[in-house]
């Protein structure tokens, strides 16, 4: 199997059987975000520990399979991770999907299987957006709060 076709793969599963789906009654922040150019849209929901790393984190919204299948990644990769191993990995991402630069020697794992989307600049944005929720749930600490793909 070509290299392409397993990322092909993974993708598809993750967008088909998202990880961490669902609702998270006792979150610290949610955030909806959304992509206004398609109308899809996540909902984050994230609970922190004492130290201020993610305890949990979970997912809904509806979205296309890259949409979904980055939220599943994400939320599998940063679950028990310090807010310093986030944020690097919330850079870390971005620069692989924006960049060719992006894929060396950085603690991203799966998540490389999103590497493909920087050929679609469209894509980049589907496949940042709950990445983009995350960044907004520590900036926000608690409550609730919205974050979009396009500037305001
Ligand atoms: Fe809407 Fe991907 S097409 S988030």
């Amino acid at each position: 199997m070509e290299i392409e076709e397993l990322y092909q793969e993974v993708i598809l599963d993750h967008s088909r059987r998202p990880r961490n789906f669902g609702e998270l009654p006792d979150a610290a922040v949610r955030v909806h975000g959304d992509n206004p150019a398609c109308g899809d849209e996540i909902h984050l929901a994230v609970k922190f520990d004492a130290g201020g790393g993610l305890e949990d984190i979970k997912f809904t919204g509806r979205g296309c399979a890259i949409s979904q299948a980055s939220a599943s990644l994400m939320t599998m990769k940063l679950k028990g991770k310090s807010r310093k191993e986030a944020v690097e990995m919330l850079h870390a991402f971005h620069d692989l999907v924006t960049n060719d630069a992006g894929d060396a020697s950085k603690p991203l794992g799966d998540l490389r299987v999103m590497k493909g989307v920087r050929n679609f600049p469209q894509r980049v944005k589907c496949a940042m957006l709950p990445w983009r929720a995350v960044e907004q749930a520590f900036e926000q600490g608690a409550g609730e709060a919205t974050v979009s793909t396009e500037p305001t």
